[in-house]
């Protein structure tokens, strides 16, 4: 296979990830903040026409994962979130977001980490980070291992607005995700924003057409101002997300007339 060309180190995309370090961190500065299953309903409910819970929840009965499931709302605190699930259905959650940590009954564990942990034993941990971070990635690492998260979300909503929109970077992340993901996990994310819908939409046929064990399913509005995706990591699923490939994407970007935001 053709190495992934969303991978880059280069000197450009660092520069892009250290201005971030100014972004919000405030959370009252945000009209969406911590919001509930329901609210995230309204836009996940789209890709199966059935509530985005419901549809998780028998995701986890049919693979034995119910009281075992492990969880990760990057992009915000995933308090209430998960919350709304229900009791005995994740052992562990994370919410992963720039800062303003607000939530009440909220302690420090024995290392220091800020934590919650609710009636059913399932316990809650706040990750204050940057989600184009390494050091992000560093500090999740300790507490999940690799390919056990049964479920990531992500819906930035505003907070896209000051996410470079770099699809190398932006792949980059999502091969991260990718890899956190246990196999026959589950990923719900709202690109609303973050990427150009007809790049996205090429990628997400060259993935469903070729036999990865990864299917994508997904639901777009017409203005393409939507863009929702719930990626499924299959038990033969590669080990890592399959890039396009450089000739493909360029072949996509000469057709399209796109103008590419990246070096390809
Ligand atoms: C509008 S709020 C949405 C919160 C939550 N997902 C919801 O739907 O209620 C935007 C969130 O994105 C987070 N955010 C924005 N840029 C981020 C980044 N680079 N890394 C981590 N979190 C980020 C902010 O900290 C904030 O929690």
């Amino acid at each position: 296979m053709e190495k992934n060309i969303f991978w880059s180190n280069s000197q450009e995309r660092k520069e892009q990830i250290k201005t971030v370090s100014h972004y919000t961190k405030d959370f009252s500065s945000w009209v969406f903040y911590d919001s509930s299953a329901e609210s995230y309903g309204n836009d996940f409910d789209k890709i199966f026409s059935i509530y985005w819970v419901e549809y998780i929840i028998d995701h986890f009965q049919k693979n034995n994962k119910m009281g075992r499931a492990v969880a990760i709302d990057f992009g915000g605190q995933g308090d209430k979130v998960f919350s709304e699930f229900g009791e005995g259905v994740f052992k562990r959650t994370f919410g992963v977001c720039l800062g303003g940590v607000q939530f009440d009954k909220i302690i420090k564990d024995n290392c220091g980490r800020l934590m919650k942990v609710y009636p059913d034993g399932r316990k809650h941990y706040f990750v204050q980070g940057n989600i184009l971070n390494k050091t992000t990635y560093n500090e999740l690492n300790n507490k999940v291992s690799r390919g056990s998260v049964d479920l990531i979300t992500c819906r930035l909503v505003g907070g896209c607005l000051e996410i470079p929109t770099d699809p190398c970077l932006l792949m980059s992340v999502a091969q991260k995700w990718y890899e956190m993901l246990s196999f026959d996990g589950l990923m719900f994310l709202d690109l609303y924003g973050l990427i150009d819908v007809s790049l996205l939409t090429e990628w997400v046929k060259f993935i469903n057409s070729n036999d990865f064990g990864i299917h994508i399913a997904q639901w777009k509005y017409l203005t393409q101002w939507k863009y929702l995706i719930c990626l499924h990591k299959q038990k033969t699923a590669l080990k890592k997300l399959p890039g396009m490939g450089r000739k493909r994407t360029a072949d996509f970007y000469k057709k399209s007339g796109v103008r590419p935001n990246c070096n390809i």
